[in-house]
């Protein structure tokens, strides 16, 4: 059956680029003489059958804003039975014969349950700063998020060395490290803390003490929020070596802003193979970049756990500490 009309949506946590991502959606899809809808505020709208029809002049003006034009919400009714149906009964009532996806692996699980149950064709563009989707190198937005953590960094880093203090920064990431790592990496920090590494405080204590001895007076220790919280390791630190040490949670700073002209290509790039992909008959997969490439991965590949080169990271933190 030939595609005439796509549905276009962004998922879960806002990522800096959906815009550029749905700009390229739309614009590439009426090149492909197709018409698209624009779904507000995720599946939630769906459910609830509010769209907009996008043309050339709706997406004027956004590939430089961060957010989405399209709102984005988590809908736990999309969960349920009769969200799914209700959802179902939008795409069928205005004629739209594939949905594409943008969001995170939250947002590609849904798209999976949904296109299983009623073979509707969805294509995911993977869209989140937490780099969680499995069989891609990057998710559009996380370069944004590492580099808004980094620039705050920096700022943390003349405050630290001018008062000689200890900062624990707290970055995004939900259950994974990768901004964490990169962010440490970047910012020359001296300790990072991941889900997926165990750590010793005790050892990270006493190497603040040799080093407070040595006059190695400030540090900043990153850590992400899936793995401990600022507030109680600098409280302990605190504690454990008598010196003052303060906590920031970067916090959403890092899921907006101006993204990156890396964030807008990425972005721009998948969402043209997303549209050739629903041109061309495929659904229950996402596009992404691996290697430099475009790859298309199945939508249940895509939402298994990520393998990150943690170890190889973490080691040249420690190194060029
Ligand atoms: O999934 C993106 C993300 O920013 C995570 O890094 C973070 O844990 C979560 O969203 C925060 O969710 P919310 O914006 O709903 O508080």
């Amino acid at each position: 059956m030939a595609i005439k009309r796509i549905g276009v949506l962004t998922a879960g946590g806002d990522a800096p680029g959906m815009n550029a991502a749905i700009r390229g959606v739309v614009r590439y899809g009426l090149n492909s003489k197709l018409e698209v809808v624009g779904i507000l505020r995720g599946w939630l709208g769906l459910i609830n059958e509010e769209l907009k029809p996008l043309d050339h002049h709706s997406v004027s003006g956004i590939i430089n804003l961060g957010g989405t034009m399209l709102k984005t919400a988590r809908c736990l009714e999309f969960k349920t039975d009769e969200g799914q149906k209700q959802a179902y009964q939008t795409v069928k009532r205005n004629l739209i014969d594939g949905l594409i996806v943008i969001g995170g692996d939250g947002s590609f699980r849904a798209a999976h349950q949904f296109y299983k149950k009623y073979n509707v064709p969805c294509v995911g563009i993977p869209a989140s700063i937490d780099n969680d989707i499995n069989g891609i190198d990057l998710t559009i937005g996380l370069d944004t998020a590492i580099n808004t953590a980094v620039y705050a960094l920096d700022n943390i880093r003349d405050t630290a060395t001018s008062m000689e203090r200890i900062f624990v920064v707290e970055v995004m990431g939900r259950s994974s490290g990768y901004i964490a790592l990169q962010v440490a990496l970047a910012g020359g920090c001296e300790e990072v803390i991941i889900p997926e590494q165990s750590f010793d405080l005790n050892k990270i204590c006493h190497d603040i003490v040799e080093g407070n001895l040595r006059g190695k007076l400030s540090w900043i220790i990153i850590v992400a929020e899936g793995a401990v919280s600022a507030q109680d390791i600098a409280k302990n630190i605190t504690e454990m070596t008598s010196l003052e040490t303060r906590a920031i949670v970067l916090g959403h700073i890092q899921r907006g802003g101006r993204p990156t002209a890396f964030s807008r290509i990425l972005a721009l790039t998948l969402a043209c193979a997303a549209v050739d992909c629903l041109l061309a008959g495929k659904a229950d997969i996402a596009v992404g970049l691996e290697d430099s490439r475009i790859v298309e991965i199945d939508l249940e590949f895509a939402t298994r756990k990520k393998d990150l080169p943690i170890d190889k990271i973490y080691r040249l933190i420690k190194i060029l500490t």
